[in-house]
């Protein structure tokens, strides 16, 4: 039977159920690989880039590999979608084709649009607003490594953002801690462009009073990071920024970044996150990403286990 159709635009499109039972698969995927060879046999995933991108290409493409199925990438660039093709359109032409669609887009409108007619899982790969693939890995990264394995072991962990806040990884990082119970703190430059969108406050609100966990956004790196559990940073630049910005995010950014100093106000066995792609001497110093705190690489594989995970369910099992 084919599950009930879902679409994923940020990570509380899920229930706190829902992502547990993704990360529980995720783990098993993880650990017997081939027993999912052929789950997703014959299924086509298209992927759109409207941005740059390593690791959500090129682990939604080897993962639908490994589960027997095919991943086409399809640039924008090249496209008339979002110009003379309406992305509304586009979801209702590809729920024709194919039997389910990631896109990395600029505006969580453009997801939205894709969603409204399409008959297929439509799953944000990044917009402006939210990158629940990315968040998937990383509850998975820190359930093994912070929680032995065991996904119910999430409550009550710290998880410390500090740098840019107005982020779609910083407003899913809120969400993801609300949902699953760790206790989030924000730290970024304040004025009104780096402020967290009201919007996304209040859904942090709702969140936390109906799941438990809590979001609190400080003043500080210092505040934000005192005896965190993990300590998470994500790029100064995001796709897109380039030019004179470039000077003025490192000057106001600078307080905020990730140097041995400020991981020492972390909890003893932190661990230090970033969703990658990583600039040394930006965000965070290369003694800290190349350091034996990091587990970088590790939050990077698991975009594969997560993200074929997240497929099964929805293509095959219902979440
Ligand atoms: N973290 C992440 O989404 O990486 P890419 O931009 O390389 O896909
Ligand atoms: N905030 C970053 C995340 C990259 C994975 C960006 O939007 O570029």
């Amino acid at each position: 039977m084919t599950p009930a159709l879902r679409h994923v635009t940020k990570i509380s499109s899920l229930s706190p159920k829902e992502i547990k039972g993704v990360l529980k698969l995720a783990l098993e995927m993880k650990a017997r690989p081939a027993d999912y060879w052929d789950a997703l046999k014959r299924r086509t995933l298209l992927m759109f880039f409207e941005k740059p991108s390593l690791r959500t290409r090129v682990s939604l493409e080897a993962g639908m590999t490994s589960l027997g199925g095919h991943g086409i990438a399809y640039m924008t660039g090249d496209s008339p979608v979002g110009e003379k093709e309406s992305y509304e359109d586009t979801g209702a032409v590809l729920s024709r084709m194919c039997d389910a669609v990631t896109a990395r887009v600029k505006s969580r409108e453009q997801v939205t649009g894709l969603a409204e007619n399409s008959t297929i899982p439509i799953i944000n790969a990044l917009d402006d607003y939210a990158h629940p693939m990315q968040m998937l890995a990383d509850l998975q990264t820190i359930v093994e490594h912070k929680c032995d394995g065991d996904v119910e072991g999430l409550t009550g962990k710290s998880l410390a953002f500090v740098g840019d806040c107005q982020n779609n990884v910083t407003y899913d990082l809120m969400r993801s801690g609300a949902l699953m119970g760790l206790d989030v703190r924000i730290a970024g430059p304040t004025g009104f462009e780096w402020e967290i969108e009201p919007s996304v406050l209040e859904e942090c609100a709702a969140l936390t009073k109906e799941h438990g966990g809590t979001v609190t956004v400080l003043k500080t790196a210092e505040e934000a990071v005192a005896g965190a559990d993990i300590v998470y940073a994500d790029s100064w630049m995001s796709y897109g920024i380039k030019g004179a910005e470039r000077d003025r995010r490192m000057k106001a950014l600078m307080p905020f970044q990730v140097t041995p100093e400020l991981m020492s106000k972390a909890s003893t066995s932190a661990s230090f996150m970033n969703c990658l792609p990583a600039v040394r001497g930006e965000e965070q110093l290369a003694s800290v990403i190349d350091g034996p705190q990091s587990i970088v690489f590790d939050q990077a594989e698991n975009r594969l286990h997560a993200q074929k995970a997240l497929l099964v369910k929805l293509l095959v099992e219902g979440l």
